[in-house]
């Protein structure tokens, strides 16, 4: 036992005897810093081996007529000793509660971490945008799958099988090739799509996510999206396709935007043209920028969807989202795009 004090086996009774027991005692059980020691102190100096329990029974051999007085003073002390014991032990627990409440206190009034709202991609918000200029003028939105059949991607485009066009688009095959699924490479298979479900007259834009085997760079990547646009009445002219597009130009970039349709080819329309926009404000200086495909829709395309090309006409246009986002919001670098960085998306503003 720790603070065991000598045992004075054979020590007589007496006043002197009893008042030293007590004193070492209550020394013991004040020098007690923790409940763990006051129980051993206690049980050294309170117990059945301690002095005062020794004292106690040396009682028997004391003569009788002191044998009263004695046990008198042997009771008292160890009443003092038990009464020191028990205010102890209420203080010590006292303390040890104080300090457990302590360490488990909580600031109520202090700050919490914040968690910081998120913030909607500006690809997301822009194709609304564009979505929402279209809606304006009574167009309509579809979409069409991501996994696309080639059927829909290529052929239904006026793409024949061995076209070297294929080869324009860098094209993600999904295995087993003779199941004809790829990843889509541009939103086009949407017009298809939308001419056999919806049939005509017809107006739609098609916003979404499209997939080519391009290395990622400051202008370029493989996951990308587009806004396929495509209208199918009667009459319908390159000069509606024009206007369509300066307007949607003008509403994105501002009244002073200009736009530039360059002869070109695409097999699923004829004429083709690429879509230009003047970039006033471009970091090497105002020029034209490639914005997009167009053109009016080849007869072939048309008649693939049963549509008869000596009735209806139609013209068609699909430009990257990337791309506009550089050019109406100064965005330098695609790749800020697709990190997912969320502080690249708060510059936006927290747009529902
Ligand atoms: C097409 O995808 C045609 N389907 C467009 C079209 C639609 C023509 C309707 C006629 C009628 P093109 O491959 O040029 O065309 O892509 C169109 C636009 O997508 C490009 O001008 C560019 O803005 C964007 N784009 C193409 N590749 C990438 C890429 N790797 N990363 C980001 N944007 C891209
Ligand atoms: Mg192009």
């Amino acid at each position: 036992m720790p603070s065991s004090p000598e045992s004075p086996a054979n020590a007589a009774i007496s006043e002197s005897a009893v008042d030293a027991a007590v004193e070492a005692a209550l020394a013991a059980v004040a020098a007690a810093s923790d409940t763990a020691a006051l129980k051993a102190a206690k049980s050294a100096h309170a117990g059945e081996s301690s002095p005062l329990a020794s004292l106690n029974a040396t009682l028997r051999d004391v003569p009788a007529d002191q044998k009263a007085a004695l046990g008198k003073l042997v009771g008292q002390a160890r009443g003092r000793v038990a009464q020191a014991v028990a205010a102890r032990e209420a203080e010590l627990a006292e303390a040890e509660e104080h300090a457990r409440l302590a360490a488990e206190a909580i600031d109520v009034t202090g700050i919490p971490p914040l968690r910081t709202a998120g913030a909607r991609h500006p690809l997301t918000t822009l194709m609304e945008d564009m979505s929402d200029i279209f809606i304006a003028m009574g167009w309509e939105v579809d979409e069409g799958p991501e996994l696309e059949n080639d059927w829909f991607n290529f052929d239904a485009l006026n793409f024949a099988p061995d076209h070297p066009a294929r080869a324009m688009q860098d094209t993600f095959f999904i295995e087993p090739v003779d199941r004809h699924l790829i990843l889509r490479t541009h939103t086009s298979p949407v017009q298809s799509r939308s001419m056999l479900s919806r049939g005509v007259p017809l107006y739609i834009v098609a916003p979404g996510r499209v997939y080519r085997t391009d290395e990622l760079d400051a202008t370029h990547t493989p996951v990308f999206h587009q806004m396929e646009g495509i209208a199918i009445d009667k009459g319908l002219t390159m000069a509606h396709l024009r206007g369509a597009l300066e307007h949607l130009a003008r509403a994105l970039f501002g009244e002073g935007a200009r736009i530039r349709l360059r002869p070109s080819y695409f097999p699923v329309t004829e004429p083709s043209a690429e879509l230009d926009v003047w970039h006033p404000t471009f970091r090497d200086g105002p020029r034209w920028i490639e914005w997009g495909g167009c053109g009016m829709v080849n007869p072939n395309v048309l008649r693939s969807a049963g549509i008869d090309p000596e009735v209806y006409q139609g013209f068609a246009f699909g430009m990257g989202i990337e791309r506009t986002l550089m050019f109406r919001n100064g965005v330098s670098d695609m790749r800020d795009m697709v990190e997912g960085d969320v502080r690249f998306s708060q510059q936006f503003g927290l747009v529902v």
